[in-house]
């Protein structure tokens, strides 16, 4: 059993938990490759999928985790919701749910807007990305492909190039890795990087090659314009020259390393078609994964009791 009600961030994991996911995944994993793909463990559920900000494969994989596992799934798009006329989150959800849902999947700009609302309403909730906080579902997952792809995570090097100041992928793969026993770098420009980070227990490095040479993994970050009011370095252009990784950088290792990147993707900027596309990627490896541990995720929190904490 999990040791929390929600899923709100790693932070708050403990590496039995993410152990148990993982587990789990592996068997719905098997689920999702079969011919018949849907099993009834969350049959009665209701789960919404409330997201106030863009999202792709986050959302399309919850809803498809969510169905495999034959719950109610009703699905929320704040621009298109009473929240352009001013309605405040907690009421939206208190409305959400007095028609009976019993769990909140939610995608929110705002740094701690999953925990804030934990506090607040009588549902399980679990964080689909706050902000440049965290983005527990996708650490998991992506821990998730590294050990389907080298059989463990523990012990392996894996380090995380790109946006590592507005990134909540960042975060939580560092929090993830380092319960996991991964050694963890990141890279990227300095003015990229926080302060602080070493102080999670990573690695910092500026120069990619250095980098590339010393891991097993390297995960590509995509640059948050959308979270940056000021330039951080001169252009894309340079930015792809010295921190983009490319088919020469991959070549010039004299062995193979996991890419992996979890979309969406800036081909040409952080990272090129070629090797995005290349035999050494596992990108969409991560997609399937990711419907694999958010069926893990969703099946392990439903079966909490209620009253336990
Ligand atoms: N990786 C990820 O969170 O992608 P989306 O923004 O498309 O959900």
């Amino acid at each position: 059993m999990l040791s929390v009600k929600h899923l709100l961030g790693i932070k708050y994991l403990t590496s039995n938990d993410i152990d148990l996911i993982l587990q789990t995944a592996e068997t719905f994993l098997d689920v999702i490759n079969r011919p018949i793909k849907r099993v009834p463990s969350l049959r009665d559920i209701t789960i919404v999928n409330l997201f106030f900000e863009n999202s792709t494969r986050t959302r399309l994989s919850f809803e498809l985790a969510e169905k495999r596992l034959s719950a109610d799934v009703l699905n929320f798009a704040a621009s298109s919701s009473s929240v352009s006329k001013g309605e405040t989150l907690i009421d939206t959800v208190n409305n959400i749910l007095a028609m009976k849902v019993d769990m909140v999947v939610l995608r929110h700009p705002q740094p701690g807007a999953a925990h804030f609302l934990s506090e607040r309403v009588n549902s399980k909730i679990i964080n689909a990305g706050d902000g440049a906080h965290e983005h527990p579902t996708q650490a998991l997952l992506d821990a998730f492909s590294i050990k389907r792809k080298l059989g463990s995570v523990g012990g392996k090097k894996v380090v995380i190039v790109g946006d590592i100041m507005h990134s909540r992928v960042a975060l939580s793969n560092i929090l993830c890795l380092k319960k996991l026993g991964a050694q963890v770098m990141v890279c990227g420009p300095p003015t990229l990087i926080p302060k602080h980070i070493s102080s999670l227990g990573v690695i910092v490095e500026t120069d990619l090659q250095k980098a590339l040479e010393w891991c097993d993994v390297a995960n590509i970050l995509r640059i948050q314009l959308e979270r940056q009011d000021t330039r951080y370095f001169p252009s894309l252009r340079e930015y792809a020259m010295v921190w983009g990784l490319n088919q020469e950088r991959v070549a010039s290792l004299n062995k193979e390393i996991l890419i992996m990147h979890p979309g969406p993707i800036n081909r040409g900027v952080e990272i090129t078609s070629d090797v995005a596309d290349g035999k050494q990627s596992i990108i969409l490896d991560q997609v399937e994964s990711g419907v694999a541990v958010r069926m893990a995720v969703l099946y392990l929190l439903a079966g909490r009791k209620e009253g336990e904490n």
